[in-house]
């Protein structure tokens, strides 16, 4: 029986996702697909065993797309986020709109679309790139850090609706294998675009912190991911494995 798996990154034109894209395209029995928004040097220069697809998460047209070249999937990783600083006190409505539209919208858009190619095959997982950031518990503590506000809101219902894909696929499948496996995945403090934002290092810099290279955060990513089974689907982990408070 062949091992192969194919694992599909969203949004790995740069940061945590081009990082997986890299790890994945490695493994001799794994074949890695990533996405970016238009052409990605740094992906092509990866390996010409990648395969790129073009998907916006604010395009439903280009995620039907994609969707439509890949007849097959045991993995889907939904990485690709907006973030920065906006507290919801001082930010419009509108541009709060725009942080749900790509951090929680695009990856509905792209959960669905994958659905029937996740089907194919028996793995069925999907990992969504959060953030400690979306934590209830976390960030209702008086103590709660992070880039907060609009980012958090919209990670915070990213998990909601990861938990609704897992109740709605788990039923779907009854008590019959394959079963679904979906989980949130925070993948610590890492050295990219959005971990580099200024009130970040701010805080980083008061508590003494350095964020990790994105390729140290996707190793212990794809660590987790290779553990998963159903049996932690609706969990909420860490690139450590640990438990993150709803
Ligand atoms: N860095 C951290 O410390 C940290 C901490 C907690 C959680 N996270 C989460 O980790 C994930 C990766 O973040 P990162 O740090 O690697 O951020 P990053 O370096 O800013 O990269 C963001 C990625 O998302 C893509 N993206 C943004 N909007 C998109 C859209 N509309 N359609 C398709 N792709 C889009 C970007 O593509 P373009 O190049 O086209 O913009 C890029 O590939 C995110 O979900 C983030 O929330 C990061």
């Amino acid at each position: 029986m062949s091992t192969e798996q194919i694992v599909l990154v969203v949004g790995a034109s740069r940061g945590i996702g081009l990082s997986l894209v890299e790890q994945l395209a490695a493994r001799p029995d794994t074949t890695a697909i990533g996405t970016a928004r238009g052409s990605c040097p740094a992906l092509e220069a990866i390996n010409p065993k990648i395969k790129i697809l073009t998907l916006d998460l604010l395009d439903e047209e280009s995620i039907q797309k994609a969707a439509s070249a890949i007849p097959e999937l045991d993995t889907l990783i939904v990485n690709g986020a907006v973030g920065a600083r906006d507290p919801v006190t001082i930010t419009s409505t509108e541009k709060l709109s725009e942080y749900l539209n790509a951090n929680v919208l695009g990856p509905h858009r792209v959960i669905r679309a994958f659905l029937p190619a996740l089907r194919a095959r028996k793995t069925r997982r999907i990992v969504g790139i959060s953030s400690a950031g979306g934590s209830l518990v976390r960030q209702a503590h008086p103590a709660a850090v992070g880039l907060m506000g609009c980012y958090s809101t919209s990670k915070a219902a990213f998990n909601m609706m990861l938990v609704q894909f897992h109740n709605e696929l788990q039923k779907e499948e009854e008590e019959e294998e394959p079963r679904w496996t979906v989980v949130a995945l925070h993948p610590g403090f890492v050295a990219t675009d959005m971990g580099k934002n200024p009130h970040l290092l701010k805080l980083a810099e008061t508590a003494g912190m350095v964020g990790m290279p994105p390729a140290e955060s996707a190793k212990g990513i794809l660590k987790v991911v290779d553990g998963l089974d159903y049996t932690k689907s609706a969990s909420f982990l860490d690139w450590k494995g640990d438990v993150v408070p709803w």
